[in-house]
């Protein structure tokens, strides 16, 4: 369903060598809970979208897919750590994720904390050794664009718009920040890091060239990244939990300000397509070498889970 397998399978291989004790089995560990629950809150699930953006983006640019592992994996490894995060008792308290008991459920709170600590350092440890392929100073780029996209400026920043919104009505406005925020961020980080993963400056004729499809691929990761958040809302709503491997109505039961909540199911459905049609527009300068953005636009917004 979502696009592009070969993808999909090459970062479950990246991600599961670069998580520690390899070849541990899932679940409840006696030895280290921690290493045994980074694991199980990264792999066996998750839809891996914004790996994909990356690798995507790579191919849209003629970028080898070498030089996308460090930041496809580091990318997921700080969505995973927010996600084991957003699902406290502390914050959303949510007992299912991926299908499965959620890391707090599963080990305990403090190897939940703890877990989501790894998973983020980890991701910039990543980030910091070596690529080949990729220069020294565009691998300094690669960690600002993702610190910068995760932090009080970022993804942190949205998750406490969000928690601060709870029980309140807020304006559309807001709510759209919010969301560009706690999703829109890392998404949008996913490929403009991608843009990066080059040796060496290009000649200035090459660079301005690129410059200018860099601006165009932000202008696509900003529509994509607030549609997914408005598609998650309205999932929120209308999937179940089984589909969705997260508990159905999360949202309402929370009094979270959604998209559908603010502006009606309809106008939130006429949202996400005009971000849809924005995202596709952005990409008109590119040929056939951009159909994976594409199919993952198109996937963003008719996803249903
Ligand atoms: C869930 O993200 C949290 C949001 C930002 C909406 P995903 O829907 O990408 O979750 P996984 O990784 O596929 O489980
Ligand atoms: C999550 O938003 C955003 C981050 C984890 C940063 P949600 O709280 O809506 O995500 P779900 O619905 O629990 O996956
Ligand atoms: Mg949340
Ligand atoms: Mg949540
Ligand atoms: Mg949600």
């Amino acid at each position: 369903m979502i696009p592009h397998k070969d993808y999909q399978d090459r970062i479950e291989q990246v991600l599961d060598q670069i998580l520690p004790d390899r070849g541990a089995t899932l679940g409840k560990a006696n030895s280290n809970n921690l290493n045994a629950a980074m694991r199980y809150s990264v792999l066996g699930g998750g839809k891996r979208v914004r790996p994909l953006l990356v690798y995507a983006t790579g191919e849209a640019l003629n970028i080898p897919v070498d030089n996308l592992d460090a930041p496809a994996a580091a990318i997921e490894l700080v969505h995973a750590y927010s996600l084991v995060h957003d699902d406290l008792p502390c914050m959303d308290d949510d007992d299912l994720r991926r299908g499965q008991a959620t890391t707090h459920i599963q080990y305990d709170e403090a190897t939940a904390v703890l877990t989501g600590d790894a998973l983020q350092t980890l991701a910039f440890n990543i980030l910091s050794q070596p690529i080949q392929g990729v220069s020294a100073e565009n691998q300094l780029k690669l960690l600002n664009i993702l610190t910068t996209a995760s932090g009080e400026k970022g993804m942190v920043l949205g998750q406490a718009i969000d928690l601060a919104a709870v029980g309140h009505f807020i304006e559309e406005q807001q709510l759209e920040e919010m969301h560009r925020h706690k999703t829109g961020a890392l998404i949008h980080a996913s490929v403009l890091m991608a843009t990066y993963c080059h040796a060496s400056q290009y000649g200035v004729e090459e660079e301005t060239r690129l410059e200018s499809l860099r601006e165009d691929l932000r202008i696509y990761a900003d529509a994509v990244g607030l549609a997914f958040q408005v598609r998650d809302d309205i999932l929120d709503i209308q999937s179940d939990t089984e589909t969705l491997g997260k508990t159905q109505g999360a949202d309402l039961a929370a009094e979270k300000p959604t998209y559908p909540s603010i502006m009606g199911m309809t106008a939130a459905k006429e949202k996400l397509y005009q971000l849809h049609d924005k995202a596709i527009y952005s990409l008109s300068g590119f040929g056939e070498e951009a159909d994976l953005l594409r199919e993952i636009a198109e996937f963003i917004v008719k996803r249903i889970k």
